[in-house]
């Protein structure tokens, strides 16, 4: 296997030349190639950034000397059995399996980036020459791709045939929530007959900013499910005040997701299970609710009332296939949102043995106040305005 590493800081990659390649090359398995980026500038300060499109901080690596570099090293073809890494925060999570994936090519090069990051249509150019991967070592941001690189290098290393015994085994990682970043671009505005997302030259840092969250969103949706932001799920989750013809589902949902609930509240008598189908149809015309639709589904829902300075939140309700992906927690945020002037306190209802409920609402800065009646407690937080 041949692995190539292209960067700005080459005496970084030292230790692959050593060690590592030392025993790989013994046995003839691998060749590590690396290469300082400044040798394709031709400007006296050997210059690779520059600033980014549409503003913001940092700079932007240049795609010229990527481009040059590129073609230097793959020609200007396709290329089989090649795999380009970048490696970036923004990239998909660095796992075993990629590993494995990445053992399997003839070539690896990586391109290490800087600042922050290489503008995007370097990416995009050398995609349609060879196969292109954007890999993360995890969720924090390095100096630049060159301790990730050495890092998957590492790991791809041993798993080459003939290098050691077995791989190791897939580590699965947890991390915080959070969005990926948004394709980044400097001048020229022009390059390979790609231009740069008008937007980002329009001056209008509102656009710019909705067009970047709305790339960083895509980014996220698309590459990191697994973090699915309340954002991200909102999407196509539509939030808006009850209506009386919602009645019937949401008496529906609600039996459902006070099963749970009784499960874990023994012997305590719960209303949601109770109550008759007028009951509900009485409370949503007299209380503030909210209620969230997917798809022309009912999927959620939120109620609250004013009991003197007290804003009373209840009936917090997500149907239970899209449970753990911020519903709740957004719903929660939207009722506290329409409390009136005259509220002064949060509060929440749920039963002592309703671990996670309680779990949630701490996260959300409810502090527990105690027993209010045998197995339910009472939750509050401060109204800020
Ligand atoms: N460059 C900067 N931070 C990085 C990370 N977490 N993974 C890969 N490359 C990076």
């Amino acid at each position: 296997m041949i692995v190539d590493v292209l960067t700005i800081f080459p005496e970084y990659l030292a230790p692959l030349e050593l060690s590592l390649a030392g025993k790989a090359r013994e046995k003839g398995l691998i060749d590590v190639r690396v290469h300082d980026l400044r040798q394709w500038t031709h400007d006296r300060h050997r210059t690779v950034d520059d600033t980014p499109y549409g503003g913001g901080a940092g700079m932007v690596m240049k795609p010229e000397p990527w481009g040059e570099a590129f073609d230097a090293l793959l020609g200007e073809g396709e290329v089989d059995g090649v795999t380009v890494v970048f490696t970036t925060p923004s990239g998909q999570p660095f796992t075993q399996a990629v590993a494995r994936e990445l053992a399997a090519r003839d070539r690896i090069v990586f391109a290490c980036g800087r600042y922050e990051g290489i503008d995007q249509r370097v990416v995009e150019d050398i995609a349609t020459r060879a196969e292109v991967r954007e890999i993360s070592l995890g969720d924090y941001v390095l100096n630049g791709g060159e301790v990730a690189a050495l890092a998957i290098t590492e790991a791809v290393v041993r798993l080459v045939p003939g290098f050691m015994g077995n791989a190791a085994s897939l580590v699965e990682e947890s991390h915080e929530d959070g969005l990926l970043e948004y394709p980044v671009y400097t001048k020229p505005a022009a390059w390979r007959g790609r231009e740069v997302p008008p937007v980002l030259l329009s001056g209008d840092h509102a656009a710019i900013a909705a067009w970047r969250h709305d790339q960083a969103v895509r980014r996220t949706a698309e590459r990191r499910p697994d973090l699915a932001p309340a954002s991200v799920l909102l999407e196509d989750v539509e939030i808006r005040p009850v209506q009386p013809a919602d009645a019937g589902e949401l008496y529906v949902l609600q039996r459902a997701c006070w099963v749970q609930e009784q499960h874990d509240n023994p012997g305590v008598r719960i209303p949601a299970l109770h109550e008759t189908y007028d009951d509900l149809r009485a409370w949503i015309a007299r209380d503030t609710v909210l209620v969230a639709r997917s798809a022309g589904r009912l999927v959620g829902a939120v109620r609250a009332s004013l009991d003197g300075e007290s804003w009373d939140i209840g009936r917090l309700m997500v149907a239970p296939d899209l449970a753990g992906r911020g519903l709740g927690r957004t719903l929660l945020e939207r009722i506290e949102a329409l409390a009136p002037e005259a509220a002064s306190t949060y509060a929440l209802f749920t039963g002592a043995g309703s671990v996670r409920n309680q779990r949630i609402y701490k996260k959300a800065g409810y502090r527990l106040r105690g027993e209010v009646e045998p197995g339910v407690v009472r939750m509050t937080k401060p109204v800020r305005r």
